[in-house]
């Protein structure tokens, strides 16, 4: 019996994830989506070709891989019908849980309208209707994707629900759709995705019994998961490796190896406390150096420092056994970089992550930059100062840092 490895991303999202999964995703048989929806994005360059991926797992790209969308995804059928006409035919490679939840084009609408009726208070989500799709799943209310085998009974159910909330929907200014046109569309997506909609569960079990190599792939990070995370301004779904195991179906005893994915500095897009948010020069030369501008919305990140308190809250939340820094290149050339190693709030110094951020300043901790990591390909090529910066990331969070990337080409990457 094999364990499933785990990537998961641990500040708020945006770490880099994507070409870890792609460098390494190679190595597994099957790789596997667990929660999340297309409100996740990244972007990879295959033979100059970029590739686009939200609810699609990156072992997509290669032919021998199995691909599987878990229970836990809330998922768009609309627009993963969109996102596979990148590959061709995928039969055979690409299976989607019936388990999994249905976001509708009705959720991002209510998304949307909650985000606009809440103004100054506004989450700031990506819009895509990933917390009403969620509270339907919660609320007992929602629909299943294996619900899509049967598109006349959907249909009535759902217009049904609309009939049954009208008195929210209106204020929210949500129209009921024509059953006549949703019903169509509710065909097209059977039509498109039926023969990839299966009981996942079984078939992953079957791979971890046959002694097949399993990645969970996580999506957005652990600062923004819904019990552990800077609430309310969080996604709707756990984003913890235990997540993984819920959203896909395995024991916490099938996890084997969980690499952390952290940037050398953190964002966050959306609002929602940020301690180490810089304002200032040095937030938006890391801003355009690092093009932190959202892959799915195009909004720019907010931008700071590097916040250990956060990443060891994180990864001891995630079982990490290595982290993965990616981005370190974005800090060449800065005479000074800071590591958030306390926070401090009414004169008290802090060295947790507590519940509430509110009021919560950053201690730093200044350290002598260096001009140039990019490139680079091994630790011993490092100047001194870089991997001073790694180890005191390593001191302060308790956790090795076995990957360090220093530019977005695959190669520029150096395995400890
Ligand atoms: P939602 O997931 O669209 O509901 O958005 C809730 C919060 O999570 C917002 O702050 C989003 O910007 C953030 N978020 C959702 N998905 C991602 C992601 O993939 N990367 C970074 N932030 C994300």
């Amino acid at each position: 019996m094999s364990k499933a490895d785990v990537i998961v991303g641990v500040q708020w999202g945006d770490e880099g994830k994507g070409k870890i999964v792609d460098l390494l995703s190679g190595g597994y048989d099957m790789v596997c989506r667990c929660q999340g929806g297309h409100n996740a994005g990244h972007t990879i360059v295959v033979e100059g070709k970029k590739i686009a991926l939200h609810q699609v797992p990156s072992g997509i790209l290669h032919k021998n891989i199995i691909n599987i969308i878990g229970n836990g995804v809330v998922l768009c059928p609309a627009e993963i019908i969109e996102e596979l006409k990148q590959f061709g035919d995928v039969s055979g490679r690409l299976f989607i849980s019936d388990k999994a939840h249905l976001n509708l084009p009705y959720h991002a609408q209510i998304d949307q309208a909650k985000e606009k009726a809440k103004g100054a208070h506004a989450i700031g989500t990506t819009g895509k209707g990933i917390g009403p799709a969620y509270s339907d799943k919660i609320s007992r209310s929602g629909h299943r994707v294996g619900e899509l085998k049967n598109p006349e009974k959907l249909c009535d159910a759902i217009m049904a629900d609309f009939e049954a909330n009208k008195a929210f929907l209106d204020v929210l200014g949500v129209k009921a759709p024509a059953r006549e046109e949703l019903l169509g569309e509710l065909k097209s997506y059977e039509a498109a995705l039926g023969k990839f909609i299966v009981d996942t569960t079984h078939m992953v079990w079957e791979a971890i019994d046959a002694d097949k190599k399993i990645l969970l792939e996580g999506a957005q990070g652990t600062l923004l998961d819904i019990d552990h995370g800077t609430y309310p301004f969080v996604t709707s779904s756990n984003t913890v490796t235990a997540g993984s195991c819920s959203g896909i179906g395995l024991s916490p005893k099938n996890v084997g190896e969980v690499i952390g994915i952290i940037k050398a500095y953190t964002t966050r897009v959306g609002n929602g406390a940020f301690p180490t948010e810089d304002m200032g020069e040095d937030g938006e030369k890391i801003r355009d150096i690092g093009r932190e501008y959202g892959a799915t919305t195009g909004r720019p990140r907010r931008t700071g420092w590097f916040d250990a308190v956060g990443v060891r809250y994180a990864a001891r939340l995630d079982g990490v056994d290595k982290f993965a820094l990616m981005k370190l290149d974005v800090l060449d050339g800065f005479k000074k970089v800071k590591i958030c190693k306390a926070y401090e709030k009414n004169g008290k110094i802090i060295e947790y992550f507590p519940s509430d951020l509110e009021g919560v300043k950053p201690v730093y901790e200044e350290l002598e930059g260096w001009d140039k990591v990019e490139g680079a390909r091994k630790f011993e090529d490092l100047p001194a100062n870089a991997k001073a910066f790694i180890k005191r990331i390593e001191e302060i969070t308790g956790v090795k840092v076995g990957i360090v990337s220093t530019s977005p080409e695959r190669e520029d990457t150096i395995v400890r």
